[in-house]
Order: structure tokens, then C-alpha cells, then sequence
């Protein structure tokens, strides 16, 4: 089945009873044995439930993998990849990941004894460097949030197989409709299911794609261990908003290039940072890895810095001066104070992230209106 195919159709059968197209919600805590130690297939929805299966099984489908494990929150599926680990253990993570992934890692794991590196993957040298006796993972975001660094996927793959690392990779900015990070060695690909996945600003949820049923079964245990599990009625609305997926990063895609082709030549800005630029330092790499369009993802910096950029995100209009990503509505964001607010000042600074950068979420609206909404916005 092509892709197109598997976002509409893939894990969704008929209402066995009535045949309704769209299965029901099954908004419920458990379920009836036949007997004593013969259950349904169901027991607890805790432990597993008919909707989160059907979701499961698409976005197993839409990435190629065999298998995928889904969470209340993205960042409770980064959470459940963690847990693999111990004491002491030490992981080799992109420099540049979401304000939320930093928090996580650096505040609150490290805590626990785990140990990080954070390194710019854009440049496999430095992941290489990184790696030490006691290092168990590369964890990699591409593109990054915000800077929209592109990592090559297949090059840090070799380095993973070489030192037989778990490698996992964020790949929430891209989705399988334009990158699927399994193809190039990846052992988990994380998603925040919040952002394209769903598409509509309406659900908060994860998950976790891999080909090895060991790390599927943890992956499960951890869900019923822990609980950090979506509502039978989230999973319900991300399989409503996947079946237009490809059409959405169609759409993303080809506003984000005339956005940033729009930005990149006006007199205010001072730096962009979209793939589908050619003046990208990784558009080669994005244009190999990425098929078929670059996402909605843009940012950039002006010419007068912090004041000029509040002065923009203040005065759009039809963008929505919001936190999040990836849905059909086009949202700014200003990463220092929102996203990435969490991350120390001077770790921001090391990484380029500057107080003055903008973030633009490309939404599905005509391009022509999203243009001249930041064009009037720029003007002021
Ligand atoms: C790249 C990336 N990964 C993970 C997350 C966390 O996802 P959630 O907000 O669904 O917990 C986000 C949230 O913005 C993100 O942008």
C-alpha cells in the first residue's frame, strides 16, 4: 500500500456490528472476560485499548514499522525511551532539541544519574567524539527545534551500528509523510503526535515506532507500568486528523517554501532557516533525506533583533501568537520566552538560539493571505 493509501485506511476496519466506516470510540476503562483467564483480547485500557490499537497500528504503518507504543504527550514517549536506561548510562543528543527535551533531560534525568552530551549532529564528527565507554543512545531531533538543523540520518547510523548504540530520532517536524527515520538505521523514531500527526491544535500525545518487538514489548510494559497513556477519545481525533496527513504537508510544504522565500528576500530580515532554501547549510542533506517537501516549519531572525521581532510577532494578524506547531492554523512563536524558555540563557546563546529568533509554524490557509499578513506585520 502506498503511503497516501495507509494514512486514510491503515489499522481502520468497519464497525464489525453495524458497519459504521468510522469505528466508534471505545470509551472504556475495561472489559468483560469470557471466563477466568480468557479475556477478549482486552482487559484494562491502562494496559491496551481498542481505539489506541487502531492508532497504533497506523502510525506503525505510516512509518514502517513494525510496531508502535502511544503516550499522553510527546514528551511522555521521550520519558518511556529513557526508562531504558540506568544509572550511569550516557546518551548522545542533538544540541539543538525542543525546550521541553532539554528540561527533561538535563533538569530532571540527570537527577537520576544519567549522563548527556549535547552536540550539533548536523556535523557527525562531533556525535562520534561524544561517544564514550558508557554511552547507550544517540538521540536525534531533524529538524531541530527551533533552528531547523538538518541531521544527516544515514551518517549517524553507521555510527550508531558501528558502536552498536540504540539510536532513536525525533522526527516530529518532518513526519513520515516527508522522512521516515527507520530507512536509515534508526531503532525508534519519537513522535509528539500533538503537532502534524493530529493536525487540528486539539490533542496532546506521542509515540514510539520501532521494527524490534523486545523494544516494543518494553515500550508496552512501561505504558501499563507507568500510565501515561492518551484517552480512548484522543487516539480517536489523531486518527480523524491522519487521514488527511499527506495532503497537509503538501500544503505545509509548499507554504512554508514561499513564506521563507518571501522572508529570505525582504530588507528586515537578517537570517532564515528553512531546509528548502538553498542557502540552508544542509539543504543537500534535506533535499536526499526529505522526500517530497520540507514542512511548515521557518525561522528567523531580524535585522533589529529582539524589539523589531516582539514588534512582528505582536502585530500579525491572521497568525496566531501561540505555543505549538504543526497544525492547519499558522502560529508564531517566540522560542526564548515560550518553547525553548526552559533552556539556561547561556546554553541558548551557545546554540545560536537568540533572543531576536521568530518561529513560524506554516499552517494550511492560502499563502498569498499568510504572506501579506507578515507583510503588513514587517511594514510596522
Ligand atoms: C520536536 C518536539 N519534540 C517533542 C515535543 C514534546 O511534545 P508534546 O508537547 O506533545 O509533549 C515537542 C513539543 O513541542 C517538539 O516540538
Amino acid at each position: 500500500m502506498k503511503f497516501e493509501t495507509k494514512v486514510v485506511r491503515a489499522g481502520i476496519k468497519p464497525e464489525p456490528h453495524t458497519g459504521a466506516i468510522v469505528p466508534p470510540i471505545y470509551q472504556s476503562t475495561t472489559f468483560v472476560l469470557h471466563e477466568v483467564g480468557r479475556d477478549r483480547g482486552y482487559d484494562y485500557t491502562r494496559a491496551s485499548n481498542p481505539s489506541r490499537s487502531q492508532l497504533e497500528t497506523c502510525l506503525a504503518a505510516i512509518e514502517g514499522g513494525k510496531y508502535a507504543n502511544c503516550y499522553s504527550s510527546g514528551m511522555a514517549s521521550v520519558d518511556a525511551v529513557l526508562r531504558l536506561f540506568k544509572p550511569g548510562d550516557h546518551i548522545v543528543c542533538s544540541d539543538d532539541v525542543y525546550g521541553g527535551v532539554y528540561r527533561l533531560f538535563d533538569n530532571i534525568l540527570k537527577t537520576y544519574g544519567l549522563k548527556f552530551s549535547f552536540v550539533n549532529s548536523s556535523d557527525p564528527s562531533q556525535v562520534k567524539k561524544a561517544i564514550r565507554k558508557s554511552t547507550k543512545m544517540i538521540w536525534i531531533e531533524t529538524p531541530t527545534n527551533p533552528l531547523i538543523k538538518v541531521t544527516d540520518l544515514a551518517a549517524i547510523g553507521e555510527i550508531a551500528k558501528k558502536h552498536k548504540l540504540l539510536y532513536a530520532v525525533d522526527s516530529t517536524f518532518a513526519t513520515p509523510a516527508l522522512l521516515r527515520p527507520l530507512e536509515y538505521g534508526a531503532d525508534i523514531v519519537m513522535h509528539s503526535v500533538t503537532k502534524y500527526l493530529s493536525g487540528h491544535n486539539q490533542v496532546i500525545a506521542g509515540a514510539l515506532i520501532t521494527n524490534s518487538k523486545d523494544l516494543h514489548s518494553k515500550f508496552h510494559f512501561i505504558q501499563k507500568s507507568v500510565g501515561a497513556i492518551p484517552s480512548p477519545f484522543d487516539c480517536w481525533l489523531v486518527l480523524s486528523g491522519l487521514k488527511t496527513l499527506s495532503l497537509r504537508m503538501e500544503r505545509h510544504s509548499e507554504n512554508g517554501m514561499a513564506v521563507a522565500e518571501f522572508l529570505e528576500a525582504h530588507p528586515k530580515v537578517k537570517n532564515i532557516f528553512y531546509p528548502g532554501l538553498e542557502s540552508h547549510p544542509q539543504h543537500d542533506i534535506a533535499k536526499r533525506q526529505m522526500k517530497g517537501g520540507f514542512s511548515g516549519m521557518i525561522s528567523f531572525e531580524l535585522k533589529g533583533g529582539l524589539a523589531a521581532g516582539k514588534k512582528l510577532m505582536n502585530s500579525v494578524k491572521l497568525a496566531a501568537l501561540a505555543e505549538s506547531l504543526g497544525s492547519v492554523e499558522t502560529m508564531i512563536t517566540h522560542p526564548a520566552t515560550m518553547t525553548h524558555a526552559s533552556v539556561p540563557k547561556k546554553d541558548r546563546m551557545a546554540r545560536g538560539l537568540t533572543d531576536g529568533l521568530v518561529r513560524i509554524s506554516v499552517g494550511i490557509e492560502h499563502k498569498d493571505d499568510i504572506i501579506a499578513d507578515l507583510k503588513q506585520a514587517l511594514a510596522k
